[in-house]
């Protein structure tokens, strides 16, 4: 017998056009807030909520997941999702909120419905067992990123208060240039070099500018969710193509997308499943672009910390035909929050791109930029990375060793080169939103790879190590490897 009470069955939540994990969870919400579903009632098993509404299972899982995140259930292993005691004040304020946001959402395009994820995970990533796509902060170089900012501020003054130029300022353009030859053999003008505020950003410049509305790209399945979202929102129309253990599968996305304008390809590190792209497959996807007049947009993520030895010199080193756009991000190398990232441009591009940009945004942060041109050129920028790799690898092969002991085959585990994370692929017979569901109830945040799936049945989780240390992910992996084995 349960010492906690039951709570009732909620009526299948339905309508408004939300997606149904969305309705799922608006619905238990609006019961919790309102009493129907008192503190300290234990919900029903998501297996069993899953059944009365006929549902996905995962579908459940991931409304639970949001409704954990809100604060107003909490899992306790073994015994099951219970109402968290919500204090009475917030519970008005969640009242409103849930009123004014439910008249504001008829107002939300219907473009927007079309092309969004309007529940995507919202959360600020935290460091926590397993989590994925988080560099370790707290090895950034702080006191030095202070006192170059305070002689910036200093030197460069009022200087850097008005508006930049939207390319970037000259000083990070050279910088990254240079950085950009030595560690990745890219030989590039500055002039080609486009300062952006994020990776995405990049993307959806790109495709305003390079494609027309509903053209079709190729993109890799699976891939980062937010690009699926962002080519959406640009009026892509986004094509999953298989990725394996030689990468993009090439040959297929010329099947099923034979006059695709633009290709995403991660041809260092896929992301998520951590393969290189094999030098075939680099060759055909070179010439069908020469071929086709076909743009690559190369997205170098995480090169810059690949863990054995330098990766493969990017597509944009090889080009002959000026079609790729070269794409790198500072989020991992220096820290999340700085927001910057740059695309490497065919110089024909250059003007195209600034123009449009200046009709957007204008340009990028320039304190930010002029601090980063100062880190790089003192070499700082290589010296962090060089630091990065080595804490990085130490604790993969902490987290690799620990699963080994603990009976997780080592087949079942993807290449882990690929600097932050590694994929663990699962049998068919284990869902990984169930698996990722019993691992939070153990206290281990995973993310499904069939998350980041377009079509592709992949089946498994995505590991996250770089912001822990050794410790802590061998504590991590113990409890979460008999769910792996
Ligand atoms: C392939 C890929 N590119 C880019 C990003 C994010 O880069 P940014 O922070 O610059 O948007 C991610 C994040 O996980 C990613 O997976």
């Amino acid at each position: 017998m349960p010492r906690e009470p039951r709570a009732p069955t909620l009526p299948l939540p339905r309508g408004d056009g939300l997606s149904l994990r969305a309705a799922i969870h608006r619905a238990c919400l609006d019961a919790i807030v309102a009493g129907r579903l008192p503190a300290g009632s234990r919900l029903p098993s998501a297996r069993q909520l899953a059944a009365d509404w006929r549902v996905s299972r995962n579908t459940v899982d991931d409304a639970i997941a949001a409704l954990q995140a809100d604060g107003v259930v909490v899992r306790r292993v073994g015994a099951g999702t219970f109402v968290a005691s919500v204090p009475p004040r917030r519970k008005a304020a969640m009242r409103e909120t849930t009123a004014a946001a439910r008249a504001v959402l008829h107002d939300v395009s219907r473009w927007t419905r079309r092309t969004t994820e309007r529940d995507a995970p919202g959360a600020v990533p935290r460091p926590q067992a397993f989590v994925a796509g988080l560099p370790d902060v707290d090895a950034f170089p702080l006191a030095l990123w202070r006192r170059l900012t305070a002689a910036r501020l200093r030197t460069s003054g009022r200087d850097l208060l008005g508006y930049a130029p939207p390319a970037g300022l000259p000083a990070l353009r050279s910088a990254l240039a240079r950085h950009l030859a030595l560690s990745r053999g890219l030989a590039c003008a500055p002039e080609q070099v486009m300062i952006v505020n994020s990776t995405m950003q990049a993307v959806d410049l790109a495709a305003r500018v390079l494609l027309e509305r509903g053209e079709r790209a190729w993109i890799e399945d699976p891939c980062y969710p937010n690009l699926r979202s962002t080519l959406a929102m640009a009026g892509v129309r986004a094509v999953g193509v298989p990725v394996d253990a030689a990468g993009l599968d090439v040959a297929a996305g010329c099947a099923r997308a034979p006059r695709a304008a633009l290709v995403h390809v991660s041809p260092a590190c896929q992301y998520p499943l951590g393969v290189a792209l094999a030098p075939e497959r680099r060759r055909l996807l070179l010439d069908r672009a020469a071929a086709r007049g076909a743009w690559i947009l190369e997205d170098d993520y995480q090169a810059d910390l690949a863990l054995d030895g330098r990766p493969p010199a990017p597509l944009a080193a090889v080009d002959r035909s000026g079609r790729v756009l070269h794409l790198g991000t500072f989020t991992n190398a220096v820290y999340p929050s700085l927001r910057l990232a740059w695309i490497v441009l065919p110089a024909a591009l250059v003007t195209t791109f600034e123009a449009v940009r200046a009709q957007l945004d204008h340009h990028s942060n320039a304190v930010a930029q002029a601090v980063l041109a100062d880190f790089i050129d003192g070499g700082h920028l290589a010296a962090h990375l060089r630091r990065m790799r080595a804490l990085y690898a130490a604790r993969r092969d902490a987290l690799l060793a620990a699963l080994a002991r603990h009976g997780v085959p080592a087949e079942r585990i993807g290449p882990a080169h690929a600097g932050m994370h590694v994929a663990v692929h699962l049998p068919r017979s284990r869902p990984d939103r169930a698996v990722a569901a019993r691992a939070a109830e153990a206290g281990v945040a995973v993310m499904p790879l069939s998350r980041y799936a377009v079509a592709a049945r992949v089946n498994g989780l995505l590991l996250g190590y770089a912001a822990l240390d050794e410790r802590a992910l061998t504590l991590a992996a113990v409890r979460l490897a008999p769910l792996l084995r």
